[in-house]
């Protein structure tokens, strides 16, 4: 049995980092075609790191996440791609190991609270079942082992040792009271007792949050935790979010349309358009120095200390139509330095600097140098002296 067990410890795979996702691949098959939601995607996440994803409606955020935990609804299906978690891979596990890692592993905060708690059930059932469900104490137990002596009788001892039990009852409620008091509920014991109505929607935000940290997860999705909320609401839960994942060293994929949330809260960041990962880099990177025309776009577009006095400009243009890709890049429709190559090719990620990296045939320094960026109109000559001296 020890050999067993020594032998399992050497099979442990080695990983670089946490979470390693590698051209994941997602589509949703409905009668129109296929829908590409998220189109190659690749990220590390490490743990004590926040990763941001950003992006516009529909830009394949949450599919994104959605795959991360497999929990597609039809007719969503991972097509490609691969997700490790501590060199584990997830992509094609059975559903029965995938359930334990689910909640365990990882857990997950939705936009909307209401759509994940039962409103027929009181909070404390339902925390108090996702702590039966997957959290686990070890105690210490005997071990017992058997051998043969030289006559080849059997020889049973029993050794120190350590075994995984599920929690009783008192201990599930006590382990829900730490929970509440953790996410700053007041007077918890009674709140248990009380149905999802009887809360407002900060407090519920709150209790799933609470609920996502109840068995500790190595890492933490937050799929837009505070759209539903007013803003010092929200401010308060993205601040509890950062001082728990502080305090219990989480990996941590928080899904925001704000990006001053992002400058405040990430190390990272991965900006989404059309499934595909646009731009990439530190959170000041982007929010400082942001390169994609797309990303300038989204910057534009929210309210920051900077701004307060102009006008915030949405991107113009038409959301994209993930049935009706143009060739080449996704963006050139709403580009205003769209080059003849934009039309053709799609662009490969370029490096910026050691911390940034986009998706932009600005950056390609090598087709610059060759004269090979030509304009697809002359009215553009203007906007897109910045992009050349980028490029430069
Ligand atoms: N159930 C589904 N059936 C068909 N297509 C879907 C389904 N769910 C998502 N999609 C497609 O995947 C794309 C990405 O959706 P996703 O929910 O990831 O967007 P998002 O970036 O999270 O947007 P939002 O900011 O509005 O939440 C959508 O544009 C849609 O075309
Ligand atoms: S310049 Fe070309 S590659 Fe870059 S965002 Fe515009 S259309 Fe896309
Ligand atoms: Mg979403």
């Amino acid at each position: 049995m020890e050999n067993n067990e020594l032998e399992l410890e050497n099979q442990k795979p080695s990983y670089e980092h946490f979470l390693e996702v590698k051209d994941l691949r997602t589509s949703f098959f409905i009668p129109a075609g296929e829908v590409k939601s998220v189109d190659g995607s690749t990220f590390n996440v490490d743990k004590g790191k926040i990763l941001g994803i950003v992006g516009e409606s529909g830009s394949g955020k949450s599919v994104t996440a959605y795959s991360l935990m497999q929990i597609l609804s039809h007719p969503g299906k991972i097509v490609g791609g691969s997700i490790k978690l501590e060199g584990r891979e997830l992509v094609g596990l059975p559903e029965r190991e995938l359930a334990k890692i689910r909640g365990g592993k990882i857990s997950i905060i939705f936009q909307d609270p209401m759509t994940s708690l039962n409103p027929v059930y009181t909070i404390g059932n339902q925390i108090r079942e996702a702590i039966m469900l997957h959290k686990r104490y070890t105690v210490p137990c005997k071990i017992k082992k058997v051998t043969r002596d030289e006559n080849g009788n059997k020889v049973v001892t029993y050794e120190d040792g350590f075994k995984e039990v599920k929690p009783t009852r008192k201990q599930a409620n006590d382990r829900a009271i730490e929970m509440l008091e953790l996410v700053g509920i007041n007077s918890p014991e009674k709140r248990l007792k009380q149905y999802p109505f009887e809360f407002s929607g900060g407090m519920l935000q709150r209790i799933m949050i609470a609920m996502a940290l109840c068995c500790e997860p190595d890492l933490l999705i937050a799929d837009e935790p505070t759209t539903a909320l007013d803003v010092t609401i929200q401010a308060q839960i993205l601040e509890l979010i950062q001082s728990i994942q502080k305090k219990m060293g989480m990996a941590v994929v928080l899904i925001t349309h704000d990006l001053g949330v992002v400058a405040e809260l990430c190390d990272e960041v991965i900006v989404m358009y059309g499934g595909k990962i646009v731009e990439r880099g530190t959170a000041d990177e982007i929010f400082y120095n942001p390169k994609h025309e797309y990303t300038k776009g989204l910057l534009r577009s929210i309210p920051t200390n900077e701004n307060t006095n102009e006008r915030l400009v949405p991107i113009s243009g038409n959301a994209i139509d993930l049935l009706n890709l143009p060739k080449g890049c996704a963006f050139s429709p709403r580009c205003p330095h769209a080059m003849k190559i934009c039309l053709k090719q799609y662009p490969d990620e370029r490096v910026v600097n050691e911390c940034h990296k986009c998706s932009c045939f600005m950056y390609a320094k090598e087709l610059y140098d060759k004269g090979e960026l030509e304009l697809v109109n002359e009215s553009q000559e203007n906007t897109s002296k910045e992009g050349e001296s980028d490029a430069e």
